[in-house]
């Protein structure tokens, strides 16, 4: 079972940036240890970040076929990203949105999110730890549609 774990816009800078809503923890860190949660689940992880959101589509129209599921986190493209959400959709995969902040409990734009419907869920708030959680959401879920 291979997913797609995808960050956008910004995540690069993990550690350095504001570490009061996103935690210390780098991006490299952070996929760390959802290599070695994917060991235990046993899948298989394809990383991409990019800060351009024709490249993380172009990622998803490539790697798609090859992928059981998607765990993203769009950064900013969770709130005006129409051509991600367009591309999650055209993949017919499942996907779990993450997001390291409570993007609910933040400024009035963070808490719309166009990329929701796609989603079968999101996990918010939980910072480092939300992707390991929803990687785990994610991999329950495709063996649950595979029965
Ligand atoms: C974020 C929340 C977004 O609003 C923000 O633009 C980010 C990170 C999060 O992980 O909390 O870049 O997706």
């Amino acid at each position: 079972m291979r997913i797609l774990v995808i960050n956008g816009p910004n995540l690069n800078m993990l550690g350095k940036r504001a570490p009061e809503h996103y935690g210390g923890q780098t991006l490299e860190s952070i996929e760390r240890t959802l290599s070695q949660k994917a060991q235990e689940l046993g899948c298989e992880l394809a990383f991409f970040q990019s800060n351009h959101e024709g490249e993380i589509i172009d990622f998803i129209q490539k790697e798609t076929p090859a992928s059981a599921g998607i765990l993203i986190n769009p950064g900013a493209l969770t709130h005006y990203g129409y051509s991600l959400h367009d591309a999650l959709v055209d993949s017919g995969l499942p996907v779990v949105e993450v997001h390291l902040s409570n993007i609910y409990a933040r400024e009035h734009w963070r808490r719309q999110s166009v990329i929701a419907d796609v989603t079968i869920g999101q996990v918010t708030g939980f910072k480092a730890e939300n992707y390991s959680l929803g990687l785990i959401a994610l991999t329950n879920y495709i063996r649950s549609q595979s029965k």
